[in-house]
């Protein structure tokens, strides 16, 4: 079976720094995939580049078997993406918003109907449906996006950082999904700086750190290196788990310069 996502050799560079630098990833349908990082490691730019939003300065990406660049149309119909920062049209309601991407996708009108209903109910937004997205709050444009990712039925999701600006009510609502979605085949490939959650859904988790691979495959096993590494001599400690931050901190904390900052002196202007 065809990976779900595959990429070999992926690299981006911004005229002299390479953002993301020559980075492998295999993820098999059906996982729940985490997408970790600290600020600009480069998560964004990866997510950009394996939906068709950015182009790569190299390497190669294949989505279901589908090269990306030699068939980007039959890709496109196989995922849905929220990207960081993305644009909603601010003149369209977000009722018509709906009815224009189902369509784009090929549904019919009946069916984008029907679903853009249920979504604009299931998102709690079907209050706001006849609102005009410029006037939408943070949260509501990223339950809405959220939303227009997934009416077509998408076999594989794409979300950069999806809780984020989400209030709890939904968020519980959009982890419930997800795992739906998951339990119903598809595969999600997700950022968040929100661990507790990450663990919590994730099955297999890849961390990126100043554009390389520092880490990648199921939770369990990232899990047993870092503690095999606290532990080299011993058996670990009876009862001890280690949560996917002390992991990530383990694994990308060390020489991050906020991790080695005194307590006393730094910032000691600051009452
Ligand atoms: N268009 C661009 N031009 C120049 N540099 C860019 C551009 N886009 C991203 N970068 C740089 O690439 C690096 C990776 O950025 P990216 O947005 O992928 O990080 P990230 O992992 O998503 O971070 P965050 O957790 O803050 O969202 C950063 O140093 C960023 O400044
Ligand atoms: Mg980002």
């Amino acid at each position: 079976m065809s990976a779900a996502i595959a990429a070999h050799g992926l690299t981006r560079s911004f005229h002299e720094f390479t953002a993301v630098d020559h980075i492998d990833l295999d993820v098999q349908p059906g996982q729940f995939f985490g997408f970790l990082g600290p600020n600009g490691a480069g998560k964004s730019t990866t997510i950009k580049m394996l939906t068709g939003l950015l182009a790569p300065s190299a390497g190669q990406i294949s989505i279901l078997g589908h090269d990306l660049f030699a068939n980007p149309v039959e890709v496109k119909r196989h995922i849905g993406v929220v990207p960081e920062g993305m644009a909603l049209f601010g003149k369209l309601t977000a009722s018509e918003y709906l009815h224009f991407v189902g369509q784009m996708y090929g549904l019919d009108k009946r069916t984008t109907a029907q679903r853009s209903d249920e979504l604009l109910e299931f998102m709690g937004l079907a209050n706001e449906s006849k609102k005009l997205l410029a006037d939408y709050s943070h949260g509501m444009g990223k339950k809405l996006a959220l939303a227009a990712a997934v009416i077509h039925g998408p076999k594989v999701l794409f979300l950069d950082e999806p809780f984020e600006g989400v209030d709890a009510v939904a968020a519980v609502t959009l982890k419930n999904m997800l795992q739906g979605m998951i339990a119903r085949g598809a595969t999600i490939f997700l950022t968040s700086h929100v661990l507790e959650i990450v663990e919590r859904l994730c099955t297999h988790i890849a961390i990126i750190d100043r554009g390389h691979i520092v880490a990648n495959g199921a939770l369990e096993e990232l899990r047993a290196g870092v503690q095999a590494r606290l532990h080299p001599d011993a058996a670990t400690p009876a009862g001890e788990t280690l949560t996917l931050e002390q992991i990530f901190l383990n694994i990308v904390g060390k020489d991050h310069p906020l991790a080695n900052a005194s307590q006393e002196g730094e910032l000691a202007w600051l009452s």
